[in-house]
């Protein structure tokens, strides 16, 4: 197993969420991923877009009453609260970020669901959970953050034989081989993000991991109108960070708009994969 190149440190993760988290909340309405946009002309809201993708996770998971589903990087606790609502599944969420973990159980409570879904402070790549635990774990754009290998590995220990793993992931665009700079290059750099693989890559990522893929899905044409649709909401996201931090908003703001300049040639995937019986 090989360390990936580029990929951030923990507290950098972390740092990036304290800051920008309850702004983006604000914005994106406790989903913190992209949207799913049928088409350029889909006039849907980002709360909707962003609950469109989040199903298309869910309905592959295949659960219902009694499951256990680990949700790794769970966020502020929106998708996990869903699969709950939606199947009648448990579902333990897991965030390397204290805040969000403490805000999703707040959301949990809320929708009366603190029986069935938890939430807690774990790294995704040292997972706190016995082998097999799960009966399916989701990963919704959470893993762009970690060293691949490693977190696939951990998500693969802990899910039980005949068991599914769904995921997305941001990936790249530019042609291989072309003298384009990459994506990971022309937008993120090595802080927030790590370096986006090809969706091709999965084919050996989830063998590697001792996975059997059950599909992979490319859906860049559908996903990548959010960041324009997030442009002029992007004042506000400043406005709510310069009252948190004052100046170190600006910097926050470089790396959103340069994240956003990028975006454009961001790809996007869904990927499932299977563990062998
Ligand atoms: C883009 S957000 C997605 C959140 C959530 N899945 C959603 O869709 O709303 C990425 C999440 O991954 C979490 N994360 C990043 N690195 C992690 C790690 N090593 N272990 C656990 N969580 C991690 C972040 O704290 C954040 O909650």
């Amino acid at each position: 197993m090989t360390a990936q190149q580029g990929v951030p440190r923990p507290d950098e993760i972390v740092d990036f969420y304290d800051l920008a988290g309850p702004a983006f909340s604000a914005v994106w309405d406790g989903n913190f991923h992209l949207g799913y946009w049928f088409d350029e002309n889909d006039q849907a809201s980002i709360p909707e877009a962003t609950d469109r993708l989040t199903d298309l996770v869910l309905d592959r998971l295949q659960v219902g009453p009694g499951d256990r589903v680990l949700d790794v990087g769970c966020g502020i606790g929106k998708p996990a609260v869903r699969l709950a609502e939606r199947t009648g599944a448990e579902v333990v969420g897991i965030s390397n970020n204290q805040g969000q973990v403490d805000q999703a159980n707040v959301r949990a409570a809320e929708a009366g669901l603190a029986g069935r879904v938890r939430f807690e402070y774990a790294d995704a790549m040292a997972q706190p959970f016995a082998d097999a635990e799960f009966d399916a774990v989701f990963a919704l754009e959470s893993i762009i953050h970690m060293d691949r290998p490693v977190a696939l590995a951990e998500m693969a220990r802990t899910l039980r034989p005949g068991g599914r793993l769904v995921l997305t992931d941001m990936i790249e665009t530019a042609p291989e081989g072309s003298d384009e700079p990459t994506v990971a290059e022309s937008a993120f750099g090595a802080t927030d993000f790590v370096r986006l693989p090809r969706i091709a890559a999965y084919r050996e990522l989830l063998p590697a991991a001792g996975l059997e893929v059950v599909e992979l899905l490319d859906i860049t044409q559908h996903t990548q109108h959010t960041m324009l649709r997030l442009g002029p909401d992007i004042a506000q996201v400043h406005a709510h960070v310069q009252e948190r931090v004052g100046a170190a908003a600006d910097e926050l703001l470089k790396r959103v708009m340069v994240s956003i300049s990028g975006a454009a040639r961001i790809g996007y995937m869904i990927g499932v994969a299977r563990r062998p019986r």
